[in-house]
């Protein structure tokens, strides 16, 4: 579904990124760990569309998406959360899974040319979407709520609420589970789970280790800008040169 070839990114003279092949197979949730600093919230980014590489390429679905902007991306079905909760401000919890949608609500002015009947229409749809979606997770009951008030967790749950109102093929996760507590941990599990069986793809950058098992189809680690193994949960936590790079990067 995504295939990452050769992709190298510097800040500065400091190669952050420096990947041969990671692929991100159709239907399957792929981990991605590895030590503080390893490079993979900038693998993200640069997949992502926050930054472009210096080299290399992305492939969605057969079609090169190397280098497009977030919202070129979101239009091509690959979407990403970010590993800070953003700040959700003053808006209601279901404001912020409507305006997670592009183009809506007549904004723009191409959309105030169309009839208000077609954006009214728009509107009650992108709501019934938000309320399927808040329905799944228990959170519909909130939606008038300011979205200040949720969790750590529910603030996390919101994040891919906000990426699957793009309807995405893939989701990029930074972190899902940071500062979650372990009830939400679970209910956040099970719906990426439940999210998986209906043909969402998944790549998920996670320390906590019981969630990687948990979830991952396969699970790359990254060290110092490189993907250094692939294999299963099992494979790569039972390889020394694992244990070695995440010790190597404490002293
Ligand atoms: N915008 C930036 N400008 C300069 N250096 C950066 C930038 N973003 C990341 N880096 C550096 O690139 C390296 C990789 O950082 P990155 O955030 O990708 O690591 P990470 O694997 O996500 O770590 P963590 O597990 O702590 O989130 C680090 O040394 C970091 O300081
Ligand atoms: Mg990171």
């Amino acid at each position: 579904m995504l295939k990452i070839s050769d992709l190298t990114k510097k800040f500065g003279a400091f190669q952050a990124l420096n990947v041969g092949q990671i692929d991100i197979p159709r239907g399957q949730v792929t981990g991605i760990v590895g030590p503080n600093g390893a490079g993979k919230t900038t693998l993200f980014n640069t997949v992502g569309g926050a930054f472009r590489p210096d080299t290399g390429q992305v492939m969605l679905d057969g079609t090169d998406i190397t280098g497009l902007p977030p919202h070129k991306l979101a239009e091509q079905g690959l979407v990403r959360t970010f590993q800070i909760s953003r700040d959700l401000g003053a808006l209601t919890i279901l404001e912020n899974l409507l305006l997670a949608r592009p183009g809506q609500l007549g904004e723009s002015i191409t959309a105030s040319l169309f009839s208000r009947a077609r954006i009214r229409a728009e509107e009650e749809n992108a709501v019934e979407q938000a309320r399927t979606l808040l329905e799944r997770v228990d959170l519909w009951r909130l939606a008038d709520q300011s979205a200040a008030n949720l969790s750590g967790g529910q603030k996390k749950l919101l994040e891919v609420l906000r990426a699957m109102m793009l309807s995405p093929k893939v989701i990029l996760l930074d972190e899902p589970a940071a500062g979650v507590a372990p009830t939400m941990e679970g209910v956040l599990a099970d719906f990426i789970l439940s999210l998986k069986a209906e043909g969402v793809t998944f790549a998920i950058v996670e320390h906590d280790m019981e969630m990687i098992e948990r979830l991952c189809d396969s699970v790359y680690v990254m060290t110092e800008g490189r993907e250094m193994m692939h294999g299963s949960f099992h494979e790569v936590t039972s390889d020394p040169r694992v244990l070695e790079a995440y010790l190597g990067s404490m002293v």
